[in-house]
């Protein structure tokens, strides 16, 4: 089960073969999972429907792997460490027998509420342990499921629900963020009155209010395991089977449901963070990002149980009771590897270094990053001051479409540059093309980034809708898979990402599309029409400048602001908030209506003397008018 390279000489070869003979080489990792038939073929594939499948016709469970196969040798090592929000509350662990139980209880209690294989079940949980214990308890018995992260408005669930057509919801009274409480079960309410296709909500007590229960469709999650046996067989899945859906934006208004399977999911989340953490068996992980996004599912959840490691999941917020503490959590557990995003990283800068100072952080050998690159600045503050220049930083790209970590170095094996996410993973072969999508060979060049061969974790399909699957990702560049981002590969083959070069922003590594935000802010009364771009945002990495047109300019601007702000709440969530907004006249279009972006990005970073061409706008003068009004 031990998956681990061991030395940069042997990333070589095995990346040598795994291009040249990929069969052998996934084959030979597969092979040390639990299967309850063997496949028959390692990977059928063309880019061109697109058809992927690995692993075919092999039978499995994701959980067997995450848990039962663990419980001879490892049933008392410690699976779980949960951290709660408020540093005098109680943490809880468990072993990987006690998580066993509890996943098996709940999977009873979702069979006996009516939930079967193949059901969609929403997940919108706080970042407690019954979030993982609901995820892997609807993949145990074959149901689908779909984590809304707990920031999304009542909206954009509805959204999530009905495109699903999910028969449940699980959920919590409220959650605990920092000094605050949020009701979460109010939002669901909100949310299902326009969607039927929920039958029952469970409802965790997590902050003791008393929520509103309906009659028939609630019931309390101790009520509904209440009795139940602990063990559960676990539902038998073709390895192409659904494991989950996964809301992401692109660059249409509408998220699309990214679509995980069992087999291949399983077999590179394993593969990836075995390699990249390179965890020992006493090692204790910590990854900070929310369940509600990939790197949740993929490094919380799934990777790590997968690997039989002991993963630590924080209620809480990196500031709340102070900026220490991530650190404070370090010591306390005695974290091994630390997993943050760049975000995180550059706001706790700015409270200055004492707080990090404060903790000894001893037991720290590998920190990682994710979610959007990673500044010079922030990397060395990290560097110097988190991992006391001892600790090799893994910066680790990918994307939710991509479910586990693509270009990043490998624990300390790897040679290590500063905002460069580094070498591919075995088994991954990312180019670069240029404008005509022609494959650049050289080094020291940029380009869109995509990658010419699939790996066992590349999406499947966009749920319900194939055929955006495939003009997304796989119609750009013919034979390839599209990631959306550019980036430059140095004089040692280091890659290093750009960003989007689509109409996707990163905003604190949560990705939103532009028109998506645009639809959010039209559905204002006031709003005639609106663009969004991003800009370079000191902590947030992007922020979202809105240029906005009313049928007048409104008079009372910050009070126009303040209620275009309340509508992208009440649309998508506060995760969504736009930063600055200017009310324009009108916005710059091209004669076919176009509207030309290229010209609201260069204002709303401050480049206005190098707008480039401007002759084949309606009307120029609107330029001029936007640019005085620049904020
Ligand atoms: C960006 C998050 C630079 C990138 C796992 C990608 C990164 C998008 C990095 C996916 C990194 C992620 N360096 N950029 N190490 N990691 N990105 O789907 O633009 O939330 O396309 O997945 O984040 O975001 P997603």
């Amino acid at each position: 089960m031990d998956l681990r390279i061991k030395s940069f000489e042997e990333y070589t070869e095995k990346y040598a073969l795994s291009v040249e003979n990929t069969d052998q080489f996934w084959g030979e990792i597969a092979e040390t999972f639990t299967w309850n038939k063997p496949y028959e073929k390692i990977c059928n594939w063309d880019f061109e429907t697109p058809d992927i499948k690995w692993f075919v016709n092999g039978k499995l469970n994701i959980t067997e792997n995450c848990l039962d196969r663990h419980l001879a040798k490892r049933g008392n090592k410690l699976a779980l460490i949960w951290e709660p929000n408020d540093p005098k509350e109680r943490f809880v662990r468990y072993t990987y027998r006690e998580l066993y139980e509890k996943v098996c209880a709940f999977a009873n209690a979702l069979k006996a509420q009516g939930i079967k294989k193949g059901d969609r079940v929403v997940i919108y949980m706080p970042m407690i342990p019954e979030l993982t214990i609901a995820v892997l308890a609807c993949a145990r018995i074959g149901a689908i499921h779909s984590v809304v992260f707990a920031g999304f408005s009542a909206h954009a669930m509805a959204d999530r629900i009905n495109d699903a057509q999910a028969n449940m919801v699980i959920t919590a009274d409220g959650l605990n963020r920092g000094a605050k409480q949020v009701p979460l079960k109010r939002v669901v309410d909100e949310a299902l009155r326009t969607c039927n296709s929920i039958e029952k909500v469970i409802v965790y007590d997590c902050v003791g209010w008393s929520p509103n229960m309906v009659d028939g469709r609630d019931i309390w999650w101790n009520d509904a395991i209440e009795g139940m046996a602990k063990d559960c067989p676990a539902e038998v899945m073709d390895s192409e089977d659904m494991l989950f859906i996964l809301y992401t934006s692109g660059s249409t208004g509408k998220p699309k449901g990214v679509v995980h399977t069992h087999g291949g999911y399983m077999v590179y989340t394993a593969y990836s963070f075995q390699n990249v953490f390179q965890c020992d068996e006493s090692d204790i992980y910590w990854c900070t990002a929310d369940v509600g996004w990939i790197t949740g599912h993929s490094y919380i959840v799934y990777g790590p149980l997968l690997s039989g490691a002991t993963t630590v999941m924080f209620e809480g917020v990196p500031t709340y009771p102070d900026a220490g503490r991530f650190w404070q959590v370090c010591d306390k557990h005695g974290v091994n590897q630390f997993y943050t995003a760049p975000t995180a990283i550059r706001a706790l800068m700015a409270y200055g270094e004492d707080h990090v100072l404060s903790y000894s952080l001893d037991s720290l050998k590998v920190l990682g990053t994710v979610g959007e690159p990673i500044n010079e600045e922030a990397w060395k503050w990290y560097h110097i001051h988190v991992g006391k220049e001892r600790c090799p930083i893994v910066d680790t790209w990918w994307q939710t479409e991509t479910g586990g970590i693509m270009i990043s170095g490998l624990g300390d094996l790897s040679p290590m540059r500063p905002a460069h996410a580094g070498f591919p993973l075995p088994g991954i072969q990312p180019v670069l093309l240029d404008q005509e999508g022609k494959e650049i060979k050289e080094n020291k060049v940029e380009g869109y980034l995509c990658i010419k061969h699939p790996w066992p974790s590349i999406l499947r399909t966009t749920y319900r809708d194939h055929d955006r699957c495939r003009v997304t990702y796989f119609s750009h560049y013919k034979g390839y898979y599209f990631t959306g981002d550019g980036a430059k590969r140095d004089e040692n083959g280091m890659y290093r990402i750009i960003g989007r070069v689509d109409d996707v922003i990163n905003v604190s590594g949560h990705r939103f599309g532009t028109a998506e935000i645009e639809n959010a802010i039209n559905a204002n009364g006031i709003v005639i029409e609106s663009a969004v771009v991003g800009y370079p945002h000191e902590i947030k990495g992007q922020g979202i400048y809105a240029y906005v047109v009313c049928e007048s300019l409104p008079e009372d601007r910050e009070t126009a602001r303040a209620e275009i702000v309340e509508t992208v709440v009440e649309q998508i969530g506060k995760i969504a908030k736009p930063e600055k907004i200017q009310f324009v006249t009108g916005l710059p279009k091209t004669r076919s209506g176009k509207i030309m972006r290229r010209i609201l990005r260069k204002v709303a970073e401050g480049e206005s003397d190098k707008l480039g061409d401007t002759s084949t706008l309606v009307d120029p003068d609107v330029v001029d008018e936007i640019i005085k009004g620049a904020l």
